[in-house]
């Protein structure tokens, strides 16, 4: 039943992705890789420590030699570099050197926060991920970005840094509250649309049994949006060009979610971007209607928002909010748009009049 992917990295293999129904495997894995005798830290959020650390604690404290855990308060605004500091403060305490590893148990915040503490810590120490959000699952465990918000500033500080290993555990998903479970569906109905036309159909009909997490269409849909990261971020691994497909729905799904101060789950933002941006491609571009149709279809089937009504900004703030995303090269903002469901593709040739349309039409 379980499924593994491998990973290369700069040309060779360099990691794989576990796909599992339990953590069985997990001292095994590690117990290949050889960290046997060595120190773990395992970092992980006040909401997932209680359901699944003192299984996991259990499972590694045979392996390593001294095993530790690191908390910190749940939420987007714990990941900054405060909290990475006192990660640093945890680690010389227990005096981790550079052979020894950490584990990321959780989301995609405890993902992102430990791979960077990971890439600094005596300039880098290994760390895995063990991904416990649909979104980390398919999408924020693989591909080596790691980083924290900075000021007002998502994911202004980083670095690319790969894990040793992403183990997944399927059934953790079990224990995610509902509209957060909704809200990871977003990446991987993404996958399909700028990547697989058999994907995206796929999505469009097992949606009933992906939304009850019968185990056989979670695995599935797991391990098809795993490949198609793994895909992309071994063609581009630093996001110097196909790798920013991965940002549809993005552009303006992140000024939604700074501009709700993060009361709209990513999730949720990213679908408003996806049929902003379809919208846009159909207007201005080669996207069939019927394909704009299917795809707001398809993301209400998954109970994600297609409007956004009685949000208090304007497109004209939206906009503006856009504009002061990182991902914007000489003043022009990076669209990704859709020849058709399956096919994407990048642009920065949308004027601000075009945009603000494609804004309205959520809004
Ligand atoms: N590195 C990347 O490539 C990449 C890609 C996409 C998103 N991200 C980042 O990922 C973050 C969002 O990730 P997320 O949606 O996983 O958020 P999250 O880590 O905040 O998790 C969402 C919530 O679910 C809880 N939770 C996690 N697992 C659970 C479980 N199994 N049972 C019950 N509760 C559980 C968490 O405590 C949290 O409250 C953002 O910071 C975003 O920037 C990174
Ligand atoms: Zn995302």
């Amino acid at each position: 039943m379980a499924k593994t992917i491998t990973v290369s990295y700069q040309g060779s293999p360099y990691y794989q992705i576990e796909i599992q129904e339990d953590f069985s495997l997990l001292h095994d894995k590690l117990k290949c890789l050889g960290y046997g005798g060595k120190k773990v830290c395992i970092v992980s959020d006040s909401n997932v420590a209680p359901l699944y650390m003192e299984e996991i604690k259990s499972i590694l404290t045979p392996l390593f030699s001294h095993c530790t855990a690191f908390v910190f308060e749940a939420g987007e605004s714990s990941k900054n570099t405060e909290t990475v500091g006192f990660v640093y403060k945890h680690l010389i305490q227990h005096k981790f050197d550079r052979k020894d590893l950490l584990v990321a148990l959780g989301g995609g915040v405890v993902g992102d926060l430990t791979g960077f503490a990971a890439a600094t810590y005596l300039r880098g120490i290994d760390f895995i991920q063990v991904p416990t959000t649909l979104l980390a699952q398919t999408d924020s465990s693989i591909g080596g970005k790691t980083g924290v918000d900075f000021i007002q500033y998502k994911n202004m500080v980083g670095a690319f840094y790969m894990p040793k290993l992403v183990y997944m555990n399927i059934s953790t998903l079990k224990s995610l509250p509902e509209r957060q479970f909704s809200a990871g569906t977003a990446e991987l109905i993404k996958h399909g649309f700028i990547k697989n036309r058999t994907y995206t159909r796929f999505i469009q009909e097992q949606s009933e049994r992906i939304m009850t997490q019968e185990y056989a269409a979670m695995e599935e849909v797991i391990y098809r949006s795993c490949q198609i990261k793994r895909e992309v971020v071994e063609r581009d691994p630093k996001e110097l060009g196909e790798r920013a497909l991965l940002n549809f729905g993005h552009t303006i799904g992140h000024a939604i979610e700074k501009l709700s101060d993060f009361s709209l789950y990513h999730g949720e933002c990213v679908a408003l971007g996806m049929v902003s941006a379809a919208y846009l491609s159909w207007r201005f571009g080669s996207l069939p209607e019927t394909e704009l149709e299917i795809l707001k279809k398809t993301i209400q089937n998954y109970h994600l928002p297609v409007k956004l009504n009685g949000f208090p900004h304007t497109p004209e703030e939206i906009l503006s909010v856009t504009k002061l995303d990182k991902k914007m090269e000489s003043g022009k903002v990076k669209f990704i748009l859709l020849k058709n469901l399956g096919e994407a593709f990048i642009t920065k040739e949308l004027t601000d009049e075009e945009i603000l349309t494609g804004i309205a039409y959520i809004l």
